[in-house]
């Protein structure tokens, strides 16, 4: 079965061709960091008319490195929210376009579905286990059953993860996205040079909160500036911000995995490319005695191959019900459970 995902939630413009749900054939990806990167964010507009222009673009170049024509399609899968609402209704609209023209049935994917499922493209992992999905937009703890059964433990109160690491970033004079940025920076800091807060919240917990530690590193760089206070570099201040972010993070996965009684473990989404927050949860489940798996970065970042992955199971576990129509809509805001 071949199926042809589509994904333009946010600002990347991207498809792939996946095989038979474990094969992928093509997986492209244009981003559209030139576009916003001076910004120091996303701008909507902006983001929803490049997708515009790039879509039939990527999505001919999808089939052509795949090497298979359009009416070879079985399925196509396309992400229908979260995500911004101008962005996602091009995506939306040209699945809707090819599932017409071709007569092949259509799957609308909930993005976090799509992160949640993307360790699938390269391992297969025993149901049950704990996922982080940790992003731009969303810092989630699951429980994940199944293909289909999933159980939010946990979430951000506040600030997502990855808007941490790019409101950090911009703070400190970079451009968007700040993740890559901030996590290069701190390879030549010392995280030790100021300690930042970590918000646990309640004892138990598995929310997370971000906002208090954006705003230490502001209230920081602001008396470092007017009171030429503390002798922490920029490379300083990046790796003690990602050291507090990093700490919360995979010590809470292990909270989640006792809680629940499991021990095995999947970190995903764009924060999950950054290599210290890898490093720390393979560590903290290793002496806990857990498994951990990761997606290669390219697959923890925005990308269709996730989406076609995640359209594939929901469509093989009952394909009747599954095939949407082509009323399918786009929502700005949608849960997972
Ligand atoms: O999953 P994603 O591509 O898009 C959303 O669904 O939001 O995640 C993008 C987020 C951005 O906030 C970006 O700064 C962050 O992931 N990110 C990183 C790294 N690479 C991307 N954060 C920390 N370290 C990285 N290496
Ligand atoms: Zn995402």
């Amino acid at each position: 079965m071949l199926v042809l995902g589509l994904e333009t939630s946010c600002d990347d413009t991207a498809a792939a061709v996946l095989q038979d749900g474990k094969k992928l054939l093509s997986n492209i990806i244009n981003d559209q960091t030139r576009v916003h990167s001076r910004f120091g964010g996303i701008v909507p507009e902006l983001a929803g008319r490049s997708h515009v222009d790039q879509v039939q673009k990527v999505i001919r170049q999808s089939l052509e490195s795949a090497q298979v024509e359009l009416s070879q399609i079985d399925l196509i899968a396309v992400t229908v929210g979260p995500g911004l609402i101008g962005s996602l209704l091009v995506g939306v609209n040209a699945a809707k376009g090819i599932s017409y023209g071709l007569g092949i049935p259509l799957v609308g994917v909930n993005h976090l579905e799509g992160h949640l499922l993307a360790i699938f493209l390269q391992n297969q992992i025993e149901f049950p286990f704990i996922s982080l999905v940790v992003s731009g937009g969303h810092t989630d703890l699951y429980r994940v059953d199944n293909f289909g059964q999933y159980k939010n433990l946990g979430r951000t109160r506040d600030d997502a993860a990855g808007e941490s690491f790019d409101k950090v970033a911009k703070m400190l004079g970079q451009k968007y996205p700040g993740g890559p940025i901030i996590e290069k920076l701190a390879k030549d800091g010392d995280p030790g040079s100021h300690q930042f807060p970590r918000a646990y919240l309640e004892k138990g917990s598995l929310d997370f909160s971000f906002s208090g530690l954006k705003t230490s590193v502001k209230t920081y760089i602001n008396k470092k500036q007017n009171e030429n206070g503390g002798n922490s570099t920029i490379n300083d201040i990046a790796a003690g911000f990602q050291e507090a972010v990093v700490e919360v993070l995979s010590k809470k996965i292990i909270t989640a995995c006792v809680k629940e009684g499991l021990n095995r473990v999947v970190v995903t989404g764009g924060v999950a490319a950054n290599g210290a927050l890898r490093k720390a949860v393979a560590s903290e489940c290793e002496k806990a005695g857990f498994k951990s798996w990761f997606p290669d970065p390219v697959f923890c970042t925005d990308n269709a191959a996730m989406i076609a992955c995640a359209g594939y199971h929901k469509f093989k576990s009952s394909p009747e019900s599954e095939a949407d129509l082509l009323d399918l809509d786009a929502t700005a805001s949608l849960y997972l459970d």
